[in-house]
């Protein structure tokens, strides 16, 4: 799927990975609209995408918003080829921390977020008989990072859904992308909830000192869905994990990741350690 004159949407696009996905489409001559919550860092997005560029105001928690951001893009475009289901937000804390509320807060938008977007569109690809969905999950969702279970479990979601709806819509000749980042710095520490101002501040350092852009992320995504690309795994060490998890038996997994588990578990000790409760 090349360009230009190709349309793309992108929800969550005000921000971050959002934000980079869209200038990297259109750097590619796409014509890109952005939905978000956020409208001042939605306007300075538009106008960094120059005039072309459709910025909505589109809630992926209400249903109601994407349908119209379809109906929108429809009658504007006359049709979208790719939608970029990107919004997302963030929780840590421990199972005995969470409640059920921010379990069904994070579900609301990083899950059911993205169903939404693809049950929105689905229709629209099925009438122009093509089209691409991009689901933004986690390396959480594939490996299993202690004290994120919300999260991981969120993501870890969104990938079965992006693996059953590649099944579910090869045949009216709809693709599936679903990305499985680390952590990458970008504004996502301000959506964190938890009880824990340690924790935050060690997810705080992990966004800050990883060592792969939104704009490298954004570039990958971009070629992945140019070649029909399922999966895209940003980050190296993720990549490796990744295989040591599907090749090795469940115990010999997590032998080989005990280190990092353990070195995980203690920054995240050191850090919560000022809040007097370790
Ligand atoms: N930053 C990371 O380390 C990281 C790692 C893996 C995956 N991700 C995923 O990448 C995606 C993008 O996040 P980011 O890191 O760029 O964070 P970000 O906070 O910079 O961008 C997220 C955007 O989503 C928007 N948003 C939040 N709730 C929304 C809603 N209900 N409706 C519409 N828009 C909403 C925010 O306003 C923001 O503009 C998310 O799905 C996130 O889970 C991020």
């Amino acid at each position: 799927m090349t360009g230009p004159g190709r349309r793309v949407f992108v929800t969550g696009g005000a921000s971050g990975l959002g934000r980079e996905l869209a200038l990297r489409f259109a750097a590619a001559g796409w014509r890109v609209a952005i939905g978000d919550v956020n409208e001042g860092r939605a306007a300075e997005t538009g106008a960094a995408l120059g005039p072309g560029a459709l910025v909505l105001r589109c809630d992926v928690t209400r249903e109601e918003d994407l349908a119209a951001a379809a109906a929108r893009l429809e009658e504007r475009w006359g049709g979208v080829d790719v939608v970029v289901n990107n919004a997302g937000v963030a929780d840590a804390g421990g199972i005995d921390e969470v409640p059920d509320e921010r379990w069904r807060w994070i579900l609301e938008v990083n899950l059911l977020g993205v169903v939404r977007g693809c049950r929105a569109f689905t229709p629209l690809f099925r009438r122009q008989g093509r089209g691409w969905f991009v689901n933004v999950a986690s390396m959480a969702g594939l490996l299993d990072v202690p004290l994120m279970a919300s999260y991981n479990a969120s993501k870890a979601a969104v990938v079965s859904l992006s693996e059953t709806l590649q099944n579910e819509l090869e045949g009216d000749g709809i693709g599936v992308t679903v990305v499985c980042p680390g952590f990458f710095r970008t504004h996502l520490g301000e959506s964190l909830r938890t009880g824990s101002p340690g924790l935050r501040a060690a997810m705080e350092g992990l966004f800050a000192r990883s060592p792969v852009t939104a704009a490298q992320i954004a570039d990958q995504v971009f070629r992945a869905v140019e070649r029909g690309a399922f999966q895209v795994l940003p980050h190296p060490a993720g990549r490796r994990a990744w295989l040591l998890k599907r090749l090795l038996p469940r115990r010999l997994y997590r032998a080989a990741v005990a280190g990092q588990h353990r070195k995980l578990r203690e920054y995240f000790s050191r850090k919560r350690a000022g809040e007097g409760r370790e």
